[in-house]
């Protein structure tokens, strides 16, 4: 597949403002119309915007965190939402977003369960709109050895956590995807992967302020294959455990089993922590190519050092104190 791809000369340097890039991006959907009508003004402060209709803007995104280092300039929209792993969707990089036209993110409900004070199933809108939308810019790093940069929106699952009281007894939570094979044509093959697909992280992984619950990202609703209505994104960690079109989450005692270790105990762990000192038995993690750096994926793409925690472990490193960091995950 060719992605249009900004050359590097083309970026000035690192300083590159994330808002440049929304305005292109905004001035475009203006352009084509379909701003009209989809933005709610005068959110009360501290409360999110419903989500506004296809194509539109969030009304109401704060600044949230964001270190990026030199030449982390954002992924192009292009990309990000065109080379896509979205399996329930097919396994090839662009059948996602070719084949996630007919799925239906509204309306949407998450179930809560398992070891929590206040259990229940609520609406995405009464899901998201007690909380502060924020813009979070992130590095993402597939175990595949891919990379983009990408300005995310959402809520820090933190906040949700908390919403729902884990109990003492609770050790970890477990998101579950949505199972809908009439709009998902990977689910209606039982040879990909088993469904529903699962993820997990332990409680206090979830807690941590990088991890996020996002909605969208360039600043308008995520995109069928990115995970809309919402999905998970935890940056020090590689891609997979970022489940998409979350329905259910789980407090649980045990760890939860995930899709990808069920597949393949060999090659997929629990924690997968990006780590570029061991290399996964097919691709090496010491360097990854980032998209939308120039050239073509998978072909001409610079490669470039992985950070160990993808660049953030002075935020999570504590996390695993104790734990060897010489075993794949
Ligand atoms: N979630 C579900 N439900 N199904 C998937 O196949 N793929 C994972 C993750 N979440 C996947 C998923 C993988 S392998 C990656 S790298 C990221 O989603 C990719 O996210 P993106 O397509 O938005 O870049």
């Amino acid at each position: 597949m060719l992605i249009r791809h900004k050359k590097p000369s083309d970026v000035a340097s690192h300083e590159i403002t994330p808002e440049s890039v929304y305005l292109d991006r905004r001035r475009f959907i203006q352009a084509s119309g379909l701003i009209a009508g989809s933005m709610i003004l005068g959110a009360p402060a501290g409360q999110a915007a419903v989500m506004p209709a296809k194509g539109g803007q969030f009304a109401d995104v704060t600044k949230g965190y964001r270190k990026l280092g030199e030449n982390d300039t954002p992924t192009p929209f292009e990309s990000v939402t065109t080379y896509n792993n979205y399996y329930e969707f097919g396994t090839g990089k662009e059948d996602p977003a070719e084949n996630a036209g007919p799925f239906k993110p509204q309306p949407w409900t998450v179930t809560v369960d398992g070891l929590c004070a206040h259990p229940g199933t609520v609406g995405f809108d009464d899901l998201i709109k007690p909380h502060a939308l924020e813009e979070r810019i992130y590095r993402m790093r597939c175990v595949e050895a891919w990379s983009m940069v990408i300005p995310w929106v959402g809520i820090p699952l933190a906040e949700i956590v908390k919403r729902f009281e884990p109990l003492g007894a609770a050790k970890y939570i477990r998101f579950e995807t949505i199972v809908r094979p009439a709009e998902m044509v990977g689910q209606r093959s039982a040879h990909i992967l088993p469904w529903p697909y699962v993820e997990g992280l332990r409680l206090d992984e979830a807690m941590n302020p990088l991890a996020l619950i996002a909605v969208g990202l360039y600043g308008q609703p995520l995109l069928n294959q990115n995970g809309a209505p919402l999905r998970l994104v935890t940056p020090w960690k590689y891609g997979f455990k970022g489940v998409k079109s979350i329905v259910r989450i789980s407090f649980t005692e045990v760890e939860p089993k995930n899709t990808w270790r069920e597949m393949n105990a060999s090659e997929y762990g629990f924690y997968a922590n990006v780590n570029p000192k061991v290399d996964h038995p097919r691709w090496t993690q010491a360097t990854e190519r980032r998209l939308g750096g120039g050239g073509l994926a998978g072909i001409l793409e610079p490669r470039r050092r992985t950070l160990m925690f993808n660049g953030y472990e002075e935020e999570v490193a504590h996390l695993y104190d104790g734990m060897s960091l010489t075993k794949y995950y």
